[in-house]
C-alpha cells in the first residue's frame, strides 16, 4: 500500500539537510533519477518483488497510484510504493528531478505493465 512519509530535515540558516536512515523498509540496491520529462508520464507499471522510495528532489511532480493522487512538492516527502502498487508519475515541470531508491538492481522481468 503507498505510504508517503516526511523526512526528517535539520534546518538552520544555511539551508536544508534531510536524511534517508533508518526508515526506508528496505535495503537499496539501486538509484536512478527521472528528469527532462518534456511534460510527459512515466511509470504505468508495477512490480512483483521491487520496493521503491520516491522523493521530488526539485520541482515537482504527481503520482497516482490505486486512484489517490500523490503530489510530491517537496523534497521531505518520501512515497513508498510497495510492489504491488501501480503507479503513474506524471505533471512533472522542467525543474522536475524525481529521485527512486530501489530495493532490487534493475529486472525488466520484475515489471507488469498491466493493472489487473
Ligand atoms: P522504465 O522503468 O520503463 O521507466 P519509467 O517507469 O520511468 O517509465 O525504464 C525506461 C528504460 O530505462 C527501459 O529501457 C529500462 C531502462 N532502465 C534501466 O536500464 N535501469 C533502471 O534501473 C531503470 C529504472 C530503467
Amino acid at each position: 500500500m503507498a505510504k508517503l512519509i516526511e523526512l526528517q530535515t535539520i534546518s538552520d540558516d544555511r539551508g536544508d539537510l534531510t536524511v534517508i536512515e533508518k526508515i526506508l523498509p528496505f535495503e537499496i540496491k539501486r538509484v536512478y533519477y527521472i528528469y527532462n520529462t518534456n511534460g510527459k508520464s512515466r511509470g504505468n507499471h508495477k512490480h512483483k518483488k521491487n520496493i521503491q522510495a520516491l522523493i521530488c528532489v526539485n520541482g515537482s511532480c504527481k503520482i497516482k497510484c490505486h486512484n489517490e493522487i500523490f503530489l510530491l512538492d517537496n523534497p521531505k516527502k518520501c512515497l513508498i510504493l510497495d510492489p504491488e502498487d501501480y503507479h503513474e508519475m506524471y505533471d512533472f515541470n522542467s525543474q522536475s528531478v524525481l529521485l527512486v531508491l530501489s530495493s532490487e538492481y534493475y529486472d525488466e522481468n520484475d515489471y507488469i505493465r498491466h493493472e489487473n
